[in-house]
């Protein structure tokens, strides 16, 4: 089975209660989407859109900006069509996967990306340096590339450390400390510039990654 199968097996029922329930532990997005630096006119993708919870309400907050989204699963992206519709403007989504998309051939742009967003999306993605790779790839130099994901829940009790990884695990998501590592060696090779902000005890954190060249 791939990968794109394998998160259609796990979405395909879970899609219809995705928003309301993921609202109490996907923890931080709304900061994350509240601190995001966005003009009129960018074009701004989500990778790993799903329900297009995000991108919908980055479409209302920012009308004048154009939003793509790319999700492994076509069971995810039944929802998130829907919801989109519902918006009314235009919100381009597609069915692929994040470490492997070009902005021409995707998305028919003629230009790379101002704003990309990993919205707990790296967590589930197996070549996770591969899609950042790829979002790099596909950002103008000086976009920005912002991730919100689990983090590693030090400031927690140990029982809910244990706990979470295990459910975590269940759902195929993985807290990542290689990532923050590799962020971080981004930034020593100058490829960019690196804020890490942690929330809720370390339960979760916002990375904002500035492309400089
Ligand atoms: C936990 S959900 C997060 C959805 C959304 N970003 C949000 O914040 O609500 C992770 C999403 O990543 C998608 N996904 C997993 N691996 C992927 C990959 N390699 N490429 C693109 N999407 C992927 C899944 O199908 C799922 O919709």
């Amino acid at each position: 089975m791939n990968h794109a199968q394998a998160m259609d097996n796990m979405y395909r029922y879970q899609r219809y209660i995705y928003d309301f329930t993921r609202k109490y532990f996907l923890l931080g997005r709304d900061t994350l989407l509240a601190r995001m630096e966005i003009a009129p006119h960018q074009h701004v993708l989500e990778l790993g859109c799903g329900t297009a919870h995000n991108l919908v309400r980055l479409a209302k907050q920012y009308p004048q900006t154009h939003f793509y989204g790319i999700d492994a699963s076509a069971q995810m992206l039944i929802s998130a069509e829907k919801k989109v519709k519902t918006w009314g403007n235009p919100i381009i989504l597609k069915q692929g996967l994040a470490e492997n998309f070009n902005f021409h051939t995707t998305f028919e742009l003629n230009q790379p990306f101002d704003v990309i967003l990993f919205s707990y999306a790296l967590s589930m993605i197996p070549p996770w340096r591969e899609a950042f790779e790829a979002a790099l790839a596909n950002l103008k130099v000086g976009g920005h590339i912002y991730i919100v994901d689990f983090f590693d829940q030090a400031e927690l009790p140990v029982f809910f450390q244990k706990g979470l990884t295990r459910w975590l695990h269940y759902f195929q998501v993985h807290y990542r400390p290689e990532l923050l590592a590799y962020l971080h060696e981004l930034e020593n090779n100058q490829r960019g510039t690196l804020t890490i902000t942690p929330l809720y005890k370390r339960y979760t954190f916002i990375a904002k990654f500035k492309k400089i060249k």
